[in-house]
């Protein structure tokens, strides 16, 4: 399944946004999901995961899968959504092919859990007919967060300051025909 059928773009300011949107998102996915994160290294595929193990109420400890290539979140009965879907948070990173994804056996728990891939284009569509592709971009255009000089003093930004994120989000197949009613409001960035 190659056609997106729908994309939707939003923009944030702060990591806090980038895990508040996937927060809301993590309220409205089921069992079965299968969610493919794109971006460079820091764009903030991690910060949206736990954004999305907030919303699912799964429990927390949500890290960046560096040696252990897939970590399973059970789903916490005193969450927002007991009884709901765990979490399958993938590092695929170091996984070259779609042979090596066979190999650590995503299909057993894909029934019952929202399946998160970091890294995972061109490497897990087979997984499932359906999937949501969710691209994190810094923002183009923001010469300013190179450094900026204040009163003299030069500030120059490290990985944990806010910056704002692109976040494009594309459905695939039959789950996603429609785009979830949460990515149809305009940038939460707007006004705030
Ligand atoms: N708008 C933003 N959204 C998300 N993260 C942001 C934002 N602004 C700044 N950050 C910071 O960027 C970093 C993102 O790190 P994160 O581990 O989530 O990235 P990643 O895409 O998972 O990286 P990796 O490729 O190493 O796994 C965090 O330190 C976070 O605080
Ligand atoms: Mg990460």
């Amino acid at each position: 399944m190659s056609e997106a059928q729908w994309e939707r773009t939003l923009t944030v300011s702060t990591a806090e946004q980038t895990h508040a949107l996937a927060a809301a998102l993590g309220g409205v996915l089921e069992a079965g999901d299968l969610l493919v994160l794109t971006g460079e290294l820091g764009a903030g595929k991690t910060t949206f995961t736990q954004g999305l193990g907030e919303g699912l109420g799964v429990r927390a400890g949500i890290i960046s899968p560096t040696f252990v290539l897939v970590r399973i979140h059970p789903n916490r009965a005193d969450g927002p959504r007991p009884g709901g879907p765990d979490l399958v948070h993938v590092d695929a990173y170091r996984l070259d092919s779609a042979a090596e994804i066979d190999d650590i056996d995503l299909e057993n728990t894909m029934d019952t859990a929202v399946t998160v891939v970091e890294w995972g284009r061109d490497r897990v569509e087979h997984l499932s007919d359906s999937r949501l592709e969710v691209d994190l971009l810094r923002s183009v255009g923001g010469e300013d967060t190179e450094a900026t000089t204040d009163g003299g003093v030069m500030d120059f930004d490290t990985d944990d300051d806010d910056e704002p994120r692109t976040i494009v989000f594309r459905g695939f197949g039959p789950r996603w025909a429609e785009a979830p009613q949460l990515l149809e409001i305009t940038s939460p960035v707007e006004g705030n």
